[in-house]
């Protein structure tokens, strides 16, 4: 046998869309690189023998009673310099507060021993918080966006990592911007082909192409972007469509949607994060699907920033890709379970609606209300299927990413007398923080 070690106790995943399964003593067995080797229930003629060996070799970790193993969450939209911001100026609109907190502190970064000071910081709390894959958009400076690469590895987070693409000269601040197109996509260039010398990466790390958003971006730089793209099969990551002005910007300089405009620039492929993606066409949703793309549902940040609330519901529904973000700094929180129960909290609000004066048949949109399991699957599954990575659930082949929680001091109370295995997952969900997650795994190594 090729298994290197096991873990035995309550399991739980989300394989399916809106369901979940519970294994009352599960047997997760692991290989040499950290992939699941099988998912054993207590009926698998295996499952005695295999325990036994492991328990022979000295290589079973039992879980108690009071603990559960969850797979890691996938975050799809975090702005990783924007970490020491959190919490600040959520009161501004979209535009005031990007001029006035985040590309000055952006632009900070350019300073590596500035970006010493807070990255590390950054990853520990998303590990400790219980994301084993994240998905960062770094800064315009590629030195400081490749030390963020090299933090991952240290710390042992999978994550794909983007140098942030931004050289229009008039939306762009003159301290914050890149030279030219020209400069621009050379360093794009230069940063995915140097993740090849990253010492110990063992593909826990890979590079995504990070056009800012359109306004911050020549169509040249787009297209360049969208050539790497193929050139060198990378994932893509941007954001779309987030808000009225951001929305109406490209109708008024372009006459299309942000996807219309990525779409020609070639950046729409089966690896392509699209943030937000709020103010969306039938025609854009049509291309998004046809293309394979995905959308990262960022809610807590939307209700700050996006004057609108995302159609979840009628998404989840067309089956579009699509994952969770956390979205440091537009939101506060660097943490999956927080950002599923606000997507929890973002439908319902759209089903109940909010003017009051209003008859509460006209009030909201009916119907459009997702379920935790849902917004869990997104964190999880569909996190991993959206970035075509084999992680979010436990199955034969899958990286070992997981996380052991339990309910002791902290916010999470466990009544085995009062709940049902669906209750005691809701209840992990919606009372998960970093105080009750202890241990995470990524790629079967221990980081927390
Ligand atoms: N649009 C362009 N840049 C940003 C950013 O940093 N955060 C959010 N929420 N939206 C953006
Ligand atoms: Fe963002």
């Amino acid at each position: 046998m090729n298994i290197k070690k096991g873990v035995v106790g309550k399991v739980y995943h989300c394989p399916i869309k809106g369901e979940f399964e519970f294994i009352s003593n599960g047997l997760i067995t692991i290989d040499q690189q950290g992939k699941i080797c099988d998912v054993l229930h207590p009926s698998d003629p295996n499952y005695s023998k295999t325990l036994n060996f492991l328990k022979e070799k000295d290589s079973l970790q039992e879980l108690t009673e009071q603990q559960f193993l969850l797979p890691g969450m996938v975050d799809l939209h975090i702005h990783a310099p924007q970490w020491p911001q959190a919490g600040k100026g959520l009161d501004l609109p979209l535009n005031e507060w990007l001029d006035h907190y985040t590309f000055p502190l952006e632009h900070k970064f350019s300073d590596l021993s500035f970006a010493e000071q807070y990255y590390p910081h950054l990853v520990k709390t998303y590990l400790a918080n219980g994301t084993t894959t994240a998905t960062y958009f770094a800064t315009i400076d590629t030195s400081s966006s490749l030390y963020l690469a090299e933090t991952c590895i240290k710390y042992g987070q999978r994550a794909l990592v983007g140098k942030v693409s931004m050289d229009d000269k008039e939306m762009c601040p003159n301290y914050y911007v890149e030279e030219s197109a020209e400069h621009s996509i050379q360093e794009a260039e230069r940063f995915i082909t140097s993740f090849s010398q990253l010492a110990n990466n063992n593909n826990l790390v890979e590079p995504i192409i990070t056009p800012r958003f359109i306004p911050t971006c020549s169509l040249e730089a787009l297209k360049g972007l969208g050539d790497l793209a193929k050139k060198y099969q990378c994932a893509v990551q941007t954001h779309a469509s987030e808000s009225d002005w951001a929305r109406d910007f490209s109708q008024e300089k372009y006459n299309k949607t942000d996807i219309e405009i990525y779409n020609e620039a070639g950046l729409l492929g089966e690896r392509t994060i699209l943030a937000h993606s709020i103010f969306l066409t039938d025609s854009d949703i049509d291309t998004i699907k046809q293309k394979g793309s995905g959308i990262a549902h960022c809610p807590r940040s939307n209700i700050y920033f996006a004057n609108a609330a995302l159609p979840l519901r009628e998404y989840l529904d067309q089956d579009i890709q699509l994952g969770l973000g956390s979205d440091i700094a537009g939101g506060p929180f660097p943490s999956l379970f927080m950002a599923c129960s606000d997507a929890v909290l973002h439908s319902r609000a759209r089903e109940c609606g909010t003017n009051a004066s209003l008859p509460a048949e006209i009030r909201g949109q009916k119907n459009s209300r997702v379920s935790l399991l849902e917004a869990y699957w997104m964190a999880t599954t569909g996190g991993g299927q959206l970035l075509k990575l084999p992680v979010g659930q436990f199955k034969k082949g899958y990286c070992f990413d997981a996380l052991v929680i339990d309910d002791e001091d902290s916010n999470l109370l466990i009544c085995p007398d009062l709940d049902s295995p669906q209750d005691i997952l809701e209840k992990i969900i919606t009372h998960t923080t970093r105080n009750n997650i202890r241990q995470v795994w990524v790629d079967g190594n221990q980081v927390k």
